[in-house]
């Protein structure tokens, strides 16, 4: 045993849920939060990963659960952020409301976590943070303005407290998955290129989370370097791209 303690926020299902396997195969303690309590029970009997429900929505419900770690189990080792609101938008609508429920519970649910788990991790002298972005936060995509736009900012946030945490012993570091087999893609109706299994990308993040010190966790590969490349081309050739992507025509 290592009895080192992980939390997994958006761990009762998907690739939080493979990520909390993965961490209890080898050694850790974990607890795991989401709004419904059934997958986090179910987690707890499979795996004896410890339930603590929470809807990121609620700032001083996120204390209170911070404060039932440390109570319970001593602790935060290392906080995994694993949480995304599935809501579609349709393409060319900007609809306030729509993304500031994605960008709420995307993003400023990441922020009420940290802000407590820092100051935990101050206080027990260092720890470890990762936060799950998506391949969808390297440039702007199509279809998917508010969940990209909100992924874009994790991985800027995650990069800015990379530099300003080490001082205090606080790793950060960020996945970017491809496409994975989850509830969140399940009612995808358009082709998902190199999608994998969520247990692959459990294994994927767990190995690079305790094998390597790299700060980005990015697969699958090609797909990764295919992005990352389109991200370099020139404006005009990217835009071009990304018109045959939503399947529009210049005007
Ligand atoms: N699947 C993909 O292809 C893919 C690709 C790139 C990145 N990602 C990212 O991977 C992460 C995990 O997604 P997933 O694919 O594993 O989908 P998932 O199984 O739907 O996991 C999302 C988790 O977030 C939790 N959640 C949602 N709203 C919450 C809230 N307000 N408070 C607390 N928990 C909340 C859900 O639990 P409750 O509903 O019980 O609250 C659920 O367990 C997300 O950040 C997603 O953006 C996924």
């Amino acid at each position: 045993m290592t009895g080192r303690v992980a939390w997994i926020v958006g761990g009762g299902t998907g690739i939080g849920a493979e990520t909390a396997k993965g961490l209890v195969a080898r050694g850790w303690t974990v607890a795991v939060s989401g709004r419904r309590s059934a997958p986090l029970a179910a987690l707890h009997r499979s795996h004896g990963a410890h339930p603590f429900p929470l809807d990121v929505a609620d700032r001083e419900a996120v204390s209170a659960t911070v404060e039932g770690i440390i109570a319970e189990l001593g602790r935060i080792d290392l906080m995994i952020f694993s949480v995304a609101r599935k809501e579609t938008v349709s393409p060319g609508t900007y609809d306030y409301d729509a993304y500031a429920r994605i960008i709420d519970t995307n993003l400023l649910g990441a922020m009420r976590v940290i802000d407590p788990v820092v100051a935990q991790m101050r206080r027990q002298g260092g720890g470890e943070i990762v936060l799950v972005a998506s391949v969808a936060g390297y440039f702007g995509l199509p279809r998917s303005a508010a969940y990209s736009s909100g992924k874009a900012a994790m991985i800027a946030l995650a990069e800015t407290m990379r530099t300003e945490l080490a001082p205090d012993g606080i790793s950060v570091r960020v996945v970017c998955p491809g496409f994975v087999k989850t509830d969140f893609t399940a009612r995808n109706n358009f082709p998902m290129p190199f999608l994998i299994e969520a247990d692959d990308a459990g294994r994927r993040i767990v190995s690079g989370l305790l094998d390597s010190k790299r700060f980005e966790i990015a697969f699958p590969r090609r797909f990764v370097l295919i992005l990352k490349a389109i991200r370099m081309l020139p404006y005009p050739l990217f835009f071009r791209i990304m018109r045959k992507l939503a399947g529009v025509r210049k005007s």
